[in-house]
Parts: C-alpha cells; sequence; structure tokens
C-alpha cells in the first residue's frame, strides 16, 4: 500500500483504492456489481441518473458512488435497505417516462430491484417524441431517452469535440437537442456516431438496426462479432464488426482499446457497405 492509497470498507470488506479513485472503483475492488446508466469510465462522470447511490456511514444523504472519491475509513454499504428503495424509485421513474424496450441493462435492473413502473398508470407523463429518421446513417428516437448525457459528452470535450447536440429545455421538457433543432444534416455533426456508441438505451441506433427491429429480424444471439483493423487510414482503430446472415449489420469499437477508446470517426463506424457490394454470383 502507497502512502497515498485510501483504505476503506465496503459491505464490511477491506479494500485500498488509488488517491483520487471513486467509490464506485472500491466497491468493484471489493468484487460487489453496482448499477449504472450515466457512468462509462471513458466519460466525465455527470452524476445524473442516480441509480449508483449507496449509503455512506454518517452521511445524511446517500451519495452517487460514480462521482464521489473514495476517502479514508469510508463505511460504504450498497445493498441496504434504504439504498435498494433508491434505486427502485429512480428506475421506477425513468421506466414509467421512457420506452425501455431496447435498454437491457435497465430492463435487468428493473428486475433486480423490483421496480415496477407499470404502478404510475398508463397515464403516467411520458417524455415520447416522434422518431427523428432525418439521414441515411442513425436514427433518433429520443422516447426512449434517459437524459443520461453520455452522448452530449461523447460528442463534446470527452471525445468527438464537436459539439452538435446539448441538452434543451428545462425539467419534464429537458431533451437532447441539435442547435435550434435542427435536423442532423443541417447541425454540426459529423457523424463518427461516437453518441451511439455510448447511448445505453438505443434511443441512439444505427439505421440498419433499426430497419432490421422494425421487421422484426434483428436477433444478437445469432449474430458474430468479428475484430479487425480499420483499413481507411494510418490510425489502425480496432474495429467491431457485427455480422447476421453474412451482412455487416453495425460497427462498434472496444471501449478498452488504447487506439479508440471505443470512439471512432464516420469511416471506421458507418463506411461498411463497401465490404458488401458483391459482384452477383454467376450461375
Ligand atoms: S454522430 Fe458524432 S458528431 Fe454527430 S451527434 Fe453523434 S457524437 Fe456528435
Ligand atoms: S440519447 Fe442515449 S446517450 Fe443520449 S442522453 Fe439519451 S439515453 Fe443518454
Ligand atoms: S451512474 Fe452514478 S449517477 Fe448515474
Amino acid at each position: 500500500m502507497n502512502a497515498a492509497d485510501v483504505a476503506l470498507t465496503v459491505d464490511g470488506i477491506p479494500v485500498t483504492v488509488a488517491a483520487g479513485a471513486s467509490i464506485l472503483d472500491a466497491i468493484a475492488q471489493a468484487e460487489i456489481e453496482t448499477p449504472t446508466l450515466c457512468f462509462l469510465q471513458t466519460l466525465t462522470p455527470v452524476n445524473a441518473c442516480r441509480v449508483c447511490v449507496v449509503e455512506l456511514e454518517g452521511a445524511r444523504v446517500l451519495v452517487p458512488a460514480c462521482a464521489r472519491r473514495a476517502e479514508a475509513g469510508m463505511k460504504i454499504r450498497t445493498d441496504s435497505e434504504r439504498v435498494r428503495h433508491s434505486r427502485k424509485m429512480v428506475l421506477e421513474f425513468l421506466a414509467s417516462t421512457v420506452d425501455i424496450s431496447t435498454a437491457p441493462a435497465m430492463q435487468r435492473y428493473c428486475a433486480q430491484y423490483g421496480a415496477q413502473p407499470q404502478r404510475y398508470g398508463a397515464e403516467s407523463a411520458k417524455v415520447a417524441q416522434p422518431v427523428k429518421i432525418d439521414n441515411a446513417l442513425y436514427v433518433r428516437d429520443y422516447a426512449k431517452c434517459i437524459l443520461c448525457y453520455k452522448c452530449v459528452e461523447a460528442c463534446g470535450t470527452d471525445a468527438q469535440n464537436t459539439f452538435a447536440i446539448a441538452v434543451a429545455g428545462r425539467g419534464f421538457d429537458a431533451h437532447i437537442s441539435t442547435e435550434y433543432d435542427v435536423p442532423l444534416p443541417d447541425s454540426a455533426c459529423v457523424y463518427c456516431g461516437n453518441c451511439i456508441g455510448v447511448c445505453p438505451t438505443g434511443a441512439l441506433m444505427f439505421s440498419s438496426e433499426y430497419e432490421l427491429r422494425a421487421r422484426n429480424e434483428w436477433d444478437e444471439a445469432e449474430q458474430s462479432q468479428t475484430d479487425t483493423i480499420c483499413s481507411y487510414c494510418g490510425v489502425g482503430c480496432t474495429l467491431t464488426l457485427h455480422v447476421a446472415e453474412n451482412e455487416i449489420v453495425k460497427v462498434t469499437s472496444p471501449i478498452e482499446n488504447e487506439v479508440t477508446s471505443g470512439h471512432l470517426c464516420i469511416k471506421g463506424r458507418f463506411g461498411f457497405s463497401y465490404v458488401q457490394n458483391r459482384p452477383e454470383e454467376e450461375s
């Protein structure tokens, strides 16, 4: 243990993390799983969803594990009645206002914490708005948006520095928008798709995936994933090709890859149609 290391306990388990590490890092050190929605290791924590809250002995309120630094002597509880109740409420509020049909993590957490969004009734307020299909590459369905800010961060200083999207409006009217709500082709968007890569709910989706889902032909269990190196330039980004029926249906990059950190540009992300522009087979 270095002098600067921080010792604390998580659910009674003693752990040591480096100075500056978060409570979430300490929880991971203790090999305990904690739900997160707005957190991603490649993005600055924004502390927006509050699903990661934990109990800190001596503190009046629950604290967000992703954004709060670990401090020496902290006693953290990740699974107390109060924590479980709070997480359940957060999940119910989110799931009663947005469509979580393409958000597997949300669905898993709802089951884990016994969230019952239906108890707010069919008339509960929704963030629904028409699906935005205004370009050939990706679809924006903000009825599925939990306002986690990840896309805004990926489009901003955490990755792309393009600033094509931001949160507009306040309170229940808060929503992700381009400048003046212009269609994507008229915005600053450069179609890197890094926002799609970080979106946890499927609100942002490859057009190819959207169309396959609409035809009820999207089946991840039947897809293969193959890593390769992008052929467009010398940076050498690692691409993960998601293939169904011998066709590439989307492209991602591993988040732990030191070249990309999961981010790509338009060519690596969307420039795959040439691969499958095969000549008609001779009969
Ligand atoms: S595709 Fe890239 S530039 Fe366009 S909104 Fe998403 S992150 Fe921003
Ligand atoms: S569109 Fe996706 S990434 Fe962006 S705020 Fe909504 S849920 Fe988060
Ligand atoms: S994951 Fe910590 S506040 Fe969202």
